[in-house]
């Protein structure tokens, strides 16, 4: 089947309700924390995406049974520290830095030696910034320039740490706090504030972790070695893969889309937030828990006008995995968007702050760039008419979409590469896509 796809119409009017594919971030939580459970977890609704399938994965050759039945992922867990493999094994995160950065937390202890791989894209990316704080915990780690393949043989010598994240990288608070739960005694964070599902989480399961909220960032204190049991979880609709529908109904004509379900944590609606502030007017309804997450349907309608944005900063974490969609609106708004501090989106599957401002100049959009501050000059009439094609982004699924979303709302003959991408965190896109009307080929 050909890995390319061609779109040489603007989407038609649409008026619809959909589902988007459920949360990646809290998919890949839930299959790590059930297999540290003691019994059999029931996960409802998990996202089938490569970066979840290899989470799965990993935890089969760590010797953890899983089974599905009636769309239910039913996980064996033994308690803390239960790995059951026996042998040496090769741990394949792929594309997932957070699957990747999240396990070695699970493995400071791990008795047999461990090695993880991912693709060319997750074997560019740095891990220092987990690899500092595993080794102030004691954890045996072997690897050349910080990079993979990294190589983590367990100790019985860890001790809690007092860490102050800096990054506001939920990965490395992550990968934190999985490691004190193998370890004995109090481990602080002093983290910059980022996305809180693997606390919300251990907060359900009645784990004993206490935050506390401070100006600017929250001191986190987990006690390690306390086992928990096997819970019920049910992952809601995923508002990174939301954001391309919104982004598309925003920069359409006449067209409305209800997303049903979808996750609206505080910590991930940066693009909500910023999209509000432009004048998009887009509305959550139905607002409602689901074990712990804040869950709603998106109502959002086509506008014809966008102001332009001064965007705080402390926005930046909250809409990390958005700021290339986001970009796109801004680049129809009235007036010059600014952007500060996005050094972490070069940090992502790829370069994503260099390639925003290739795909910004290709499409015609003036930017200027200083550092990791980008300005965009809007312009409302923005339309496109030229051929383009979209190569060699590194396989990045966020850039994917980004091109399919521009080439139906601004227009132009498209031919996009690497359309297997969107298995990494949303297959069901092109699907829904079509179901709405696109015509994608
Ligand atoms: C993620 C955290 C973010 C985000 C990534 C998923 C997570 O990365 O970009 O897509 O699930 O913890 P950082 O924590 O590195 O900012």
């Amino acid at each position: 089947m050909s890995d390319i796809i061609k779109i040489k119409h603007k989407i038609n009017n649409f008026n619809k309700k959909i589902k988007v594919s459920s949360d990646k971030s809290i998919s890949i939580r839930s299959i790590l924390l059930a297999s540290q459970a003691v019994g059999i977890s029931k996960i409802s609704n998990l996202l089938e995406s490569e970066d979840v399938l290899n989470t799965l994965k990993s935890i089969k050759k760590l010797g953890i049974k899983y089974i599905k039945s009636n769309n239910i992922y039913y996980i064996y867990g033994y308690g803390l520290n239960n790995f059951k493999n026996k042998k040496n094994i090769t741990i394949d995160a792929g594309n997932s830095g957070t699957l990747a950065r999240l396990i070695l937390g699970l493995l400071v202890k791990s008795k047999s030696n461990v090695k993880l791989i991912g693709d060319k894209s997750l074997s560019k990316r740095d891990f220092s910034r987990v690899i500092k704080p595993l080794k102030m915990f004691g954890a045996n780690i072997k690897c050349k320039n910080n990079l993979l393949p990294i190589k983590i043989s367990g100790t019985d010598f860890l001790r809690p740490i007092t860490y102050n994240e800096n990054i506001g990288s939920a990965q490395v608070k992550s990968c934190i706090i999985f490691s004190a739960l193998n370890t004995p005694g109090k481990t602080i964070i002093n983290s910059k504030i980022s996305r809180n599902h693997t606390e919300l989480m251990l907060k359900y399961l009645k784990y004993p972790i206490k935050i506390y909220k401070k100006k600017d960032f929250e001191k986190i204190e987990i006690n390690g070695l306390n086992q928990f049991k096997a819970f019920e979880y049910n992952v809601p609709g995923d508002i990174s893969s939301a954001a391309f529908f919104i982004v598309l109904t925003l920069l359409s004509n006449k067209s409305q889309i209800i997303i049903e379900n979808v996750n609206i944590n505080k910590s991930r609606i940066g693009i909500i937030t910023i999209l509000n502030k432009m004048g998009a007017g887009i509305k959550f309804k139905n607002r409602r828990n689901y074990n712990g997450e804040e869950v709603a349907n998106i109502h959002v309608k086509s506008k014809k006008n966008f102001n332009s944005i001064i965007c705080p900063s402390n926005l930046n974490s909250s809409a990390i995995d958005e700021f290339l969609i986001i970009f796109l609106v801004a680049a129809k708004a009235k007036g010059i968007s600014k952007f500060k501090d996005l050094g972490e989106m070069n940090k992502k599957e790829s370069k994503r702050l260099d390639l925003a401002v290739k795909f910004l100049k290709l499409i015609g959009v003036k930017v200027n760039r200083i550092k990791n501050d980008i300005s965009i000059h809007g312009n409302p009439n923005l339309t496109l008419s030229k051929s383009f094609v979209m190569k060699n982004f590194l396989k990045d699924h966020r850039i994917f979409f980004l091109s399919c979303i521009t080439a139906l709302t601004l227009g132009g003959k498209w031919k996009i590469y690497d359309k297997k991408s969107a298995n990494t965190s949303f297959p069901k896109f092109l699907k829904i896509l079509k179901m709405i009307g696109a015509k994608v080929n």
